[in-house]
């Protein structure tokens, strides 16, 4: 081939080769990912991407002044059974914001663990422990899967504004469960989506498509928006765990919580 035909060739050849590259790479992956809503853990839903904000100052909604307020947050602890001497997992502990009212009240002769998956969130929650002199706190790094509490222990856990963000919630919820004594309990505090769900599917009435990114659900009626999850979803995974519902009730705005125990 002379030299100026070999170069105007070449291009097109190299174009074609990537591109056959491509399409094959596409078909291939295809069955190797069954669904991509599928987690290893079993779970057929979305969560939302971890928080990762400043632990610090204002403008963090989870320091607010209202905050225990509007989640009857004592009234929580009371139904958790929390009390002088209890020992008690904060699961998702952020900045420490319920880790030091548990603290305060399981006094001197109790426990609370922070667990983190961030080591920022887990210094953070020491220092603070320290500097109010709450001695009773231990901070401890786990995974995404795995809290890493000690076995058997807890009388009381409590997963704060964070179940929808584990990636892996039912390995979560067994891991809890080995952790927690029989007759603990567990309390989620979470935001429902009663009102995306409507907003939802008024705009999927009207334009076909969604408003907000939704997740459709295997049950074509079931979806979450990031940093919200509806009551069922969370009922649903802890029975498939082996927790047994106690209760749930709305708290202020859009929150509720769901108490379950581990018989
Ligand atoms: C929205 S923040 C809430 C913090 C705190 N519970 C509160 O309400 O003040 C959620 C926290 O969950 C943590 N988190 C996310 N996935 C987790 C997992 N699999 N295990 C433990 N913590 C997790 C994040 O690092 C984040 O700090």
């Amino acid at each position: 081939m002379p030299n100026r035909l070999l170069r105007r060739a070449l291009p097109a050849a190299l174009l074609a080769a990537v591109l056959a590259a491509l399409l094959r790479s596409q078909t291939s992956a295809a069955p190797a990912t069954p669904s991509a809503q599928t987690k290893p853990d079993g779970t057929a839903r979305q969560t939302a991407h971890p928080w990762t904000g400043s632990p610090y100052g204002p403008g963090n909604d989870f320091e607010s002044v209202d905050r225990a307020r509007l989640l009857r947050i004592k009234q929580v602890m009371d139904d958790m059974g929390i009390k002088p001497g209890s020992s008690v997992a904060d699961i998702g502990a952020g900045g420490g914001w319920f880790t030091l009212l548990a603290a305060r009240r399981v006094g001197p002769q109790g426990r609370v663990y922070a667990e983190e998956i961030l080591p920022k969130y887990t210094r953070f929650i020491q220092k603070r422990a320290q500097r109010e002199g709450l001695k009773n706190v231990r901070t401890i790094l786990g995974s995404t899967t795995n809290p890493r509490l000690p076995l058997n222990t807890l009388d009381a856990v409590m997963i704060l504004n964070a179940y929808h963000e584990f990636e892996q919630p039912l390995a979560m919820l067994r891991h809890v469960s080995a952790s927690m004594k029989h007759g603990a309990r567990l309390a989620f505090i979470e935001r429902d989506d009663d009102e995306l769900r409507r907003e939802a599917l008024d705009a999927i009435a009207k334009t076909g498509r969604p408003k907000h990114r939704v997740d459709e659900k295997p049950d074509g009626n079931e979806f979450t928006d990031d940093h919200r999850l509806a009551l069922p979803i969370v009922e649903r995974e802890a029975a498939a765990v082996g927790f047994v519902k106690l209760k749930s009730y709305r708290l202020g705005e859009d929150n509720y919580t769901l108490i379950v125990e581990k018989k």
